[in-house]
C-alpha cells in the first residue's frame, strides 16, 4: 500500500526521501513522487511506475532543499498515472500533500471546492481534495490550515504537508493510518513505516489517531485534536537496518524463509519462566478471565487467517473452549454474536490491515476482550487491543508472508497451552512435554532447510503446471490453504486447497491425468484416511507430491515424489510442513520468472477495504 517519507533538516531531503521510499517498495505501489521546498516554491516530481522512473525524471536535478515529502502510491481512486501520483498541489501551488488512506467525503468536498472556490482539479484522486482544502485555508500558518482542513475531512488518513513559504516545516496528521516521527540530530523525519527510517534513526514517536505533528529540524511537537500539546515517550526501535536488507539472498522471501528457525526460537524462548512455564508477556489474563470465556473468535485475513485455522484446532484441543475462525471482511459485516464472555483474537503481521482493525473494533464495541497477535510493534491493531502478544519475527518485507505465519502459529500454541494449563484441561506432564517439543522445532527446521536443493530440483520439473491442488486432513488441511495461497500469489498458478475428504463431493471432477496434487499426510491418526484420498486422485492420473514425516517410506509407493519433514508430534507439524510448501512456491515462481518479492496486484499491508 501507499508509503510516506518526509525529511526536514540540512541534508538533501530528496535523496533521503527516495532512499526511504525504496525501503517501502515492498509494500506494493504503482507510482511515486517527491516534493521539496526550494526558494519559496514547491518543486514537484512524480511519475507512474517504479522509483527508477522517478529517478530518471529527476535526472541530474539536485532538487537542493532540506525539506520535502515523498510518496509511493497504490491506486484506489483514479488509475495509476503521473497526475494521480502524489504529492498533490493546491491550486496556487503553495501547498504539497501526500496522503495514505481514503477520504470518504471527497465527492462532496470536491463539489464544494469547485463550485464555491472555482478550483479546477488536476487529478481524479480523493487525495487532491486535501491539498486544495489546505490551500483555501492557508493564510501563513500551516498548522491552522491543516486543522481547518482536517475538520472537514472524513475517512482514514495519514497526511504530510509542506508549504512553499515554510522552508523548515512539515505538518503531518494521523487518523486510522500508520504514521511515525523519527528523531534525528538537527533533522527530523516523518514516515508511514519504520523500515523507511531504519538507516537514519532508532528513536521514534508513534503518532496516535487524531494527532497532528509539527516537525522542524530541531523539534517534533505533537498536538491532540484540540491543539493541546501532548507528550510522548520515545520508542526505541530494536530492528537493525540489516533486518530490512537482503543480506546476500536473491529475494527477501527466501531470506525470510530461512529466518524462521530464529523467529520461532525468539517467539518461544522469551516467553518461558525459569520453571519452564509460559509467561504471556503483554497479556494480563487471569485464571478467572480464562475460565469466564465461553467462546473465542479468531479473526484475520489471508495468511494470518490460515494461522487462525491452526489456532482453532490447537486452542479447542488444549483449552476446551469453542473457537470460531473468520475472515475479517466477513466478520465485520455479519453482526456476529459477541458478548463480554467472548475472547476475540486478531492476528495480523502488519497490525494495519483495515478489515482486521474494523472487525476488532466491532468486537470491542460488543463487549469482547480483545487480544491481538501482531508483528509490528506499536501498530494500530496492537494499540487498540486489550492485550498484545508479539510475534518476534522481525520485519517482514516480502509481500508473501512466511516467517510471520510460523511465528503466529507459535503464538497460537503458546496461548492454547497457557489457557489449557490455567484451566486445568491439560496435565503438567503433557504441558511440559509439549513445550519441550516446541523448543525443539527451530533446530528441526534449521536441519530440514538443508533439503531446499531437493525442492528446487522438483520445482524445475513441475513449474509449468497450469493448476495445482493442495489436500490434507485436520491440521494438514489448514496448512494446505496456506501452501496454495503461497503458490498462487507469487507464481500466478491457479491453485486450490480443499479438505481431502471434501474432494469427492465435487472438486475431484477437475483432476485429470497429469494434474499436480500436493498431499499433506503428516497426521498419524488420519494417515489411512489420507491414503484413500491419495488413491482417489492417483486413480484419475494425478501427479502426487506428498509431504510426510521422516520414516514414512510407505507413502513413496503412492506418490510420485515425497518431501519429508522431521518426525514430531502431530499437533506441531504445521510449523514444519508449511516450509517445503513455501520453498516450493518460491522456486516455482523463480523458475517462471515472476517478481517474487512484489507480486502483481498485491500490497504488503492492506489498509483499504
Ligand atoms: C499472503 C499475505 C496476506 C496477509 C494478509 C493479512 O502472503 O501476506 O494474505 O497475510 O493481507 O495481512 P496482515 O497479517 O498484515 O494483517
Amino acid at each position: 500500500m501507499c508509503g510516506i517519507v518526509g525529511y526536514v533538516g540540512s541534508d538533501n531531503a530528496k535523496e533521503i526521501i527516495i532512499d526511504g521510499l525504496k525501503r517501502l517498495e515492498y509494500r506494493g505501489y504503482d507510482s511515486a513522487g517527491v516534493a521539496v521546498v526550494q526558494d519559496g516554491k514547491i518543486l514537484l516530481k512524480k511519475h507512474v511506475g517504479g522509483i527508477a522512473n522517478l529517478e530518471n525524471l529527476i535526472g541530474d536535478d539536485p532538487m537542493a532543499s532540506g525539506t520535502g515529502i515523498g510518496h509511493t502510491r497504490w491506486a484506489t481512486h483514479g488509475a495509476p498515472s503521473d497526475v494521480n501520483a502524489h504529492p498533490h498541489l493546491s491550486a496556487d501551488e503553495q501547498i504539497a500533500v501526500v496522503h495514505n488512506g481514503i477520504i470518504e467525503n471527497y465527492v462532496e468536498l470536491r463539489k464544494m471546492l469547485t463550485e464555491q472556490h472555482g478550483i479546477r482539479f488536476r487529478s481524479e484522486t480523493d487525495s487532491e481534495v486535501i491539498a486544495q482544502l489546505i490551500g483555501i485555508h492557508y493564510e501563513g500558518n500551516l498548522e491552522d490550515a491543516v486543522y481547518k482542513a482536517v475538520a472537514q475531512m472524513r475517512g482514514a488518513y495519514a497526511i504530510s504537508v509542506i508549504a512553499a513559504d515554510q522552508p523548515e516545516k512539515i505538518v503531518a496528521v494521523r487518523k486510522d493510518a500508520p504514521l511515525i516521527a523519527g528523531l534525528g540530530k538537527g533533522c527530523n523525519f516523518i514516515a508511514s513505516d519504520i523500515p523507511a527510517l531504519l538507516k537514519y534513526v532508532k528513536e521514534i514517536y508513534l503518532i496516535e489517531n487524531n494527532e497532528t505533528v509539527v516537525l522542524t529540524p530541531d523539534s517534533v511537537k505533537i498536538y491532540d485534536d484540540e491543539r493541546n500539546e501532548v507528550s510522548r515517550d520515545v520508542f526505541h526501535v530494536t530492528w537493525d537496518a540489516d533486518a530490512a536488507e537482503k543480506e546476500g539472498y536473491e529475494h527477501f522471501m527466501l531470506k525470510e524463509i530461512y529466518e524462521q528457525p530464529k523467529g520461532l526460537h525468539e517467539t518461544i524462548s522469551r516467553r518461558l519462566n525459569e520453571d519452564g512455564t509460559i509467561k504471556l508477556d503483554g497479556i494480563s489474563m487471569t485464571r478467572e478471565d480464562i475460565e469466564g470465556f465461553n467462546k473465542i473468535y479468531i479473526v484475520a485475513c489471508g495468511t494470518a487467517y490460515h494461522a487462525g485455522l491452526v489456532g482453532k484446532y490447537i486452542i479447542e484441543k488444549l483449552a476446551k473452549v469453542p473457537v470460531e475462525v473468520d475472515v475479517a471482511s466477513e466478520f465485520r459485516y455479519r453482526d456476529p454474536y459477541v458478548d463480554d464472555k467472548t475472547l476475540f483474537i486478531a492476528i495480523s503481521q502488519s497490525g494495519e490491515t483495515l478489515d482486521t482493525l474494523a472487525a476488532l473494533r466491532e468486537a470491542k464495541r460488543k463487549g469482547a476482550r480483545v487480544l491481538s497477535v501482531v508483528n509490528v510493534v506499536g501498530s494500530s491493531v496492537a494499540r487498540e487491543s486489550d492485550d498484545v502478544f508479539y510475534t518476534w519475527a522481525g520485519p517482514e518485507i516480502a509481500v508473501a508472508s512466511t516467517k510471520a505465519y510460523t511465528t503466529q502459529l507459535m503464538c497460537m500454541y503458546l496461548i492454547g497451552l497457557y489457557m489449557g494449563y490455567e484451566k486445568g484441561t491439560i496435565t503438567r506432564e503433557y504441558y511440559d512435554q509439549f513445550i519441550a517439543d516446541l523448543m525443539d522445532v527451530s533446530g528441526k527446521l534449521e536441519a530440514s532447510l538443508k533439503n531446499a536443493g531437493i525442492i528446487e530440483g522438483l520445482s524445475r520439473m513441475l513449474y509449468n503446471k497450469e493448476q495445482v491442488f493442495f489436500i490434507g486432513r485436520g491440521l494438514d488441511s489448514s496448512v494446505s490453504y496456506e501452501g496454495s495461497l503461497k503458490l498462487k500469489e507469487i507464481s500466478y498458478i491457479n491453485s486450490f486447497a480443499i479438505a481431502a475428504g471434501e474432494l469427492k463431493h465435487g472438486t475431484i471432477a477437475l483432476i485429470e491425468p497429469g494434474t499436480l496434487v500436493v498431499t499433506l499426510a503428516t497426521q498419524d491418526f488420519l494417515y489411512e484416511k489420507m491414503l484413500s484420498n491419495i488413491q482417489e486422485v492417483k486413480a484419475r492420473g494425478a501427479h502426487v507430491l506428498s509431504i510426510a514425516k521422516e520414516g514414512n517410506t510407505e507413502i513413496e509407493t503412492h506418490s510420485n515424489e515425497v518431501l519429508y519433514i522431521p518426525a514430531c508430534r502431530d499437533e506441531i507439524t504445521p510449523l514444519l510442513s508449511v516450509v517445503p510448501l513455501q520453498l516450493f512456491a518460491y522456486y516455482v515462481a523463480r523458475e517462471r520468472g515472476c517478481n517474487i518479492d512484489k507480486p502483481k496486484n498485491l500490497a504488503k499491508s492492506v489498509t483499504v477495504e
